[in-house]
């Protein structure tokens, strides 16, 4: 058999599929975060180019690929979709497991996905230079590697404690080009006065995301790049989904359980998106996502308006929330540590189209070493969440004899994350959940203002 189905450079797709499309209902719009007033394009435009502006919002199903973004793509695109035989052996489960290997790109994960084109778009609108935050580090060098193909500066937020724990990301992110501070800094108004109330604080996604937007709201030259949550990054990853439908059709394969990791949904989203109108139109075909039990946005958060960030800077946005001051604990799978979560995913949770699971650090390492061991692959602590959804499932089909066929999102290699690792394996590794008194607090700091219906 031949494990690793893959596509040739021409089945790279042309255009990207675009969710909005089929939902079935729309999205409710982003809010000003002052106002609480719909956004309009002219809101986002100190933030982002049009062309994203137009793509956050447009309901055509399909959107075109520029050419030099697919050219960029093809550095390492079209993706092979591995069959993990050694893995099904172990498990002894009857299911037939497939992966889509996201972690072969520059960065080793999908966020380049959005990353080319993201740079794409802001350079040829005459932007020079992009700010952003990173939480795993996958994103910021993801960005620091689009930018330097496009010639613009790049300057990264790192969350602190990622910064400390993955010293060897930063060094690839100032590799290809990009300034990076440790958030909170003392490059930013936000970043001073988070550090003058916590001088300890680990930092967070949202902080991150705070100082990113001040950096680049005050220069007409800069724009803020995000890379996970909005649409346009959802659609963007739609090329994962799309290239494993082709994968999947040219070996006779129907997936009855597509699985991936959400943190704020852009990996989830790419690899599922493209089969949903598949189950809109009556396939039995089941969505899981998977996240920490340190930060539960989907299997504990609240449907409601908040803010993106943790300042309040970033439009009010319709999703999964635990609060937008809820700073995680420091577990390793440093992109997962969100408060929010995509308002598409956000909406197919809501309609039960999406399932969702919380792991505790500790199952998901055990995951993770299963996996390396038999596959080969060491993933990254956030793809090893998905892992630990993959083999819950396979042991399913095993206590049921089905065989059932799951695919899911290796969405990144965790080379970098050997920290992580070695405390696993020396014991070291500590588990945290958020309590009930912890979540009502942080959902009591959700804005009063808008609500949303349901
Ligand atoms: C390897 C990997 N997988 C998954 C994620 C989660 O992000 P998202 O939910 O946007 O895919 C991250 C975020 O940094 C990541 O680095």
């Amino acid at each position: 058999m031949n494990r690793s189905i893959s596509l040739d450079g021409e089945a790279l797709p042309d255009k990207w599929y675009n969710l909005q499309a089929d939902l079935p209902s729309p999205l409710p719009p982003y809010r000003h975060p002052g106002t609480g007033e719909p956004l309009s394009p002219d809101d986002l435009a100190p933030l982002f180019p049009s062309e994203l502006i137009k793509q956050e919002v447009s309901r055509e199903r399909w959107i075109e690929i520029p050419e030099t973004v697919r050219e960029k793509l093809g550095i390492w695109r079209p993706t092979p979709l591995v069959r993990a035989t050694f893995l099904e052996e172990a498990l002894g489960t009857p299911a037939r497991i497939y992966y889509k290997n996201e972690s072969v790109s520059p960065a080793g994960s999908h966020k380049p996905n959005s990353a080319i084109p993201q740079a794409y778009f802001n350079a040829i609108e005459g932007i020079t230079s992009l700010t952003t935050e990173t939480g795993a580090g996958q994103w910021g060098s993801s960005l620091a590697f689009a930018c330097a193909h496009f010639g613009l500066d790049c300057r990264v937020f790192m969350v602190r404690i990622s910064y400390d724990q993955k010293p060897y990301r930063r060094t690839l992110m100032e590799t290809w080009g990009a300034e990076v501070f440790a958030s909170p800094s003392n490059e930013t108004e936000a970043g001073r006065k988070i550090l003058a109330e916590t001088p300890d604080s680990n930092g967070s996604l949202g902080m991150a995301i705070s100082e990113a937007v001040e950096a680049a709201v005050g220069d007409e030259n800069t724009h803020y790049a995000l890379g996970s949550v909005l649409n346009h990054v959802c659609l963007h990853q739609s090329i994962i989904g799309l290239e494993a439908k082709e994968q999947l059709k040219s070996v006779d394969e129907k997936a009855d359980v597509i699985v991936g990791c959400a943190g704020g949904g852009s990996n989830f989203s790419g690899i599922a998106s493209p089969f949903v109108p598949d189950r809109l139109s009556g396939q039995d075909i089941r969505f899981v996502a998977t996240e920490p039990n340190a930060c539960p946005t989907l299997t504990r958060g609240k449907y409601a308006y908040d803010y993106g960030d943790l300042v309040g800077v970033a439009p009010l946005t319709p999703m999964l929330t635990l609060g937008h001051s809820f700073v995680p604990a420091g577990i390793h799978a440093g992109g997962l540590r969100y408060h929010g979560m995509s308002p598409l995913i956000s909406a197919l949770c809501k309609e039960k189209i999406v399932e969702s699971v919380a792991f505790d650090q500790g199952s998901v390492f055990d995951a993770a070493l299963l996996f390396a061991r038999t596959e080969g692959i060491l993933p990254a602590p956030e793809t090893a969440h998905a892992i630990k959804g993959v083999i819950d499932e396979a042991n399913r089909c095993k206590d049921l004899g089905r065989s059932e066929c799951i695919v899911f999102n290796l969405s990144g290699h965790g080379h970098f994350d050997l920290t992580a690792y070695q405390k696993f394996l020396s014991g070291d590794l500590v588990d945290s959940e958020l309590s009930e008194d912890d979540l009502k607090n942080q959902l009591e700091s959700l804005p009063a203002g808008p609500t949303i219906d349901g």
